[in-house]
């Protein structure tokens, strides 16, 4: 499909192994580099390993960096949009993830710095969101701090993939406190057989189109017989408007060492 269509921009939300083995990393890799797009991955939890304990504390990263990629934290930017990676993969303690302050202060700095036109996108394995059926739970440990920071650099779409299951949402539903809405996308899983509630044995991802006014999302299905990815839903959202900044006001800036 990627060959067919030719995207812009291939997104790969994390989880790229089973147990961050290194056979695991250079199969991801390969896969990678064969789509004949450019293509930005963050690291998820099961990206660092579980049972190797001291690597998990001492280098938690280290095999990705080795055998993926050594870039943690990618951006991609052409002349319609920013594209930011976040790594939320925090494995030791926050099993739903977590942005430290300081990375998120130096992520809302680089969106400050964008110019105003570019569709600002953000990709984070963890999502902002629950997925449907698990009320507020299971989401980034500290989603409503970074909801706020988001929608005040003028955020326009999260991306994220953690849970195996595709569900999307306007930030406002779950995060209604006045401030501009961004549009909160969570991807299914694209090539392993784990996907979950109605989309087990279901392979899914997401095509995302721009014009000016419009963000369009089509879920797209794996179907046998047929062997390709059909439209199972689709979803339009309006361009947010900008707002000015309003980053001073939420405190960025007097961070501690939360990180
Ligand atoms: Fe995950």
């Amino acid at each position: 499909m990627v060959e067919a269509r030719r995207p812009d921009l291939v997104v790969v939300s994390g989880d790229l192994t089973q147990r961050a083995k290194p056979e695991q990393f250079r199969e991801a890799r390969a896969f990678v580099d064969s789509l004949p797009v450019p293509t930005i991955t963050v690291p998820g939890n099961h990206d660092v390993p579980l049972w190797r304990v001291w690597e998990r504390m001492l280098n938690p990263y280290g095999a990705y960096r080795k055998h993926f990629d050594e870039t943690l934290e990618p951006v991609f930017e052409d002349e319609e949009m920013l594209v930011v990676g976040i790594n939320t993969a925090h494995g030791w303690t926050f099993t739903e993830g977590r942005i430290g302050r300081r990375r998120l202060e130096r992520v809302a700095e680089r969106l400050e710095r964008a110019p105003e036109n570019l569709f600002r996108v953000i990709v984070a394995h963890h999502p902002l969101i629950p997925p449907p059926g698990f009320g507020e739970k299971r989401v980034l440990a500290n989603a409503a701090e970074v909801v706020d920071v988001f929608s005040s650099a003028n955020v326009d779409l999260v991306l994220s993939g953690h849970r195996h299951q595709s569900f999307l949402a306007n930030s406002e539903e779950f995060y209604p406190k006045g401030r501009p809405p961004m549009v909160l996308v969570h991807s299914g899983t694209t090539t392993s057989d784990r996907g979950r509630g109605c989309e087990k044995d279901k392979n899914t991802c997401y095509w995302i189109e721009l014009d000016s006014e419009l963000i369009r999302i089509s879920l797209l299905r794996w179907e046998d017989p047929a062997r390709c990815f059909t439209e199972h839903s689709r979803h339009l959202y309006p361009r947010r408007e900008r707002v000015p900044n309003s980053l001073e006001g939420l405190g960025l800036g007097a961070f501690d060492s939360a990180e």
